[in-house]
């Protein structure tokens, strides 16, 4: 009886496989706005090797690691290879360049904590952060983009998981809730765990690609064309993966003493971190190690009162998953105060 039963919740599971592939499908950027994206990124590359030939320019965040919704902005890193640039002036100079060639909304904000200019381009209406040698960033967008090469079921997960996330106001960082970086390295976790794994731990691999920013060394598998097969003994699809997501935030992570790790493709101890207890402003009440800079806990905007919201949206996502009659409209209705 009870292997009937569970036989019966995979099938009713099953039933919202192609709901939630088509709320992804829905998602996902057109050909013609990627196009729109290219001729900004095209128009402000010239600007820049134009005043600085030596500089270039790179895409990274959601526009350039393939889990970018539509009508996302684009964020771009100009890097300089010139020890001791002074940001602030740098950041006003390229402001002022940009707003003599028509582009709108131009603000340069120096003070932030990361300095950034900011624009609207009035021919794609695209909005765009451009910051200053974050490069970091741009190596851990390629090795989000790489992992979500070697299955589909990781980028289709993370739209879903975003989508969920911003719908019910959790993925806020200066409210003390996640970036979407976490969400997709917590999606990514997630799936290099399944039995059978649906994603390796590229990190863990024959070094194919390496460079050292900011004196970290950065390596990884890159050959990812290789990897094609990799998930294939698995063949859970979406909506299982997207059920198991939430119920592992809800009832099964051991959020006092464990910290993901994409890193390292398992779950290291708090205690060998020393992520045991509030550092300064860091809390660590969940713990996600950046694959790049390992001191850095991509939870630690986490505070005492966003993590109980956090932790209830996740029971309250898993609940819907098992018992709602229509779990994807009501999962991602909107979280109204
Ligand atoms: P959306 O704009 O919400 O669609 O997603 P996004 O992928 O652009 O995410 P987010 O704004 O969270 O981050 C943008 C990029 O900044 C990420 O892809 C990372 O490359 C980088 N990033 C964000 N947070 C951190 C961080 O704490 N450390 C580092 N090193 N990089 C970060
Ligand atoms: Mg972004």
């Amino acid at each position: 009886r009870i292997f009937k039963r569970q036989m019966q919740c995979r099938m009713d599971i099953d039933r919202l496989n192609a709901p939630f592939l088509s709320i992804y499908d829905s998602l996902i950027p057109t050909e013609e706005e990627k196009a729109k994206q290219k001729q900004l990124f095209t128009l402000l590359e010239r600007l820049v090797t134009k005043e600085w030939p030596e500089a270039r320019l790179y895409i990274y965040g959601s526009c350039g690691n393939s889990f970018g919704v539509s009508k996302s902005d684009i964020d771009l890193c100009l890097a300089i290879d010139e020890a001791n640039i002074n940001k602030s002036e740098f950041l006003l100079r390229l402001a002022d360049i940009l707003q003599s060639d028509n582009l709108q909304n131009v603000q340069a904000l120096t003070r932030a904590r990361v300095p950034i200019v900011k624009l609207m381009d009035p021919v794609t209406g695209i909005s765009c952060d451009i910051c200053i040698n974050n490069v970091l960033a741009v190596i851990n967008t390629k090795l989000l983009r790489d992992y979500a090469k070697i299955d589909a079921r990781l980028r289709q997960l993370a739209f879903i998981v975003k989508h969920w996330a911003k719908s019910r106001g959790v993925n806020e960082t200066y409210h003390g809730t996640l970036s979407s970086y976490a969400y997709v390295l917590m999606c990514i976790h997630f799936l290099q765990h399944r039995r059978p794994a649906i994603l390796p731990c590229l990190q863990g691999m024959q070094t194919t690609y390496s460079v050292t920013v900011e004196n970290v060394e950065c390596s990884f598998f890159d050959q990812v064309d290789k990897l094609r097969d990799f998930g294939s003994h698995n063949k859970e699809p979406i909506a299982r993966l997207v059920w198991g997501f939430f119920n592992y935030w809800a009832y099964s992570h051991d959020y006092a003493n464990f910290v993901i790790s994409v890193r390292t493709g398992s779950l290291i101890s708090k205690r060998e971190k020393d992520w045991t207890r509030r550092v300064g402003n860091d809390r660590h009440l969940i713990c996600i190690e950046d694959p790049f800079e390992i001191s850095h806990d991509l939870g630690r905007v986490v505070d005492k009162y966003s993590i109980k919201v956090l932790r209830e949206e996740f029971e309250r996502a898993a609940d819907i998953m098992q018992y709602d009659a229509n779990p994807c409209v009501k999962l991602f209705e909107p979280y109204v105060p």
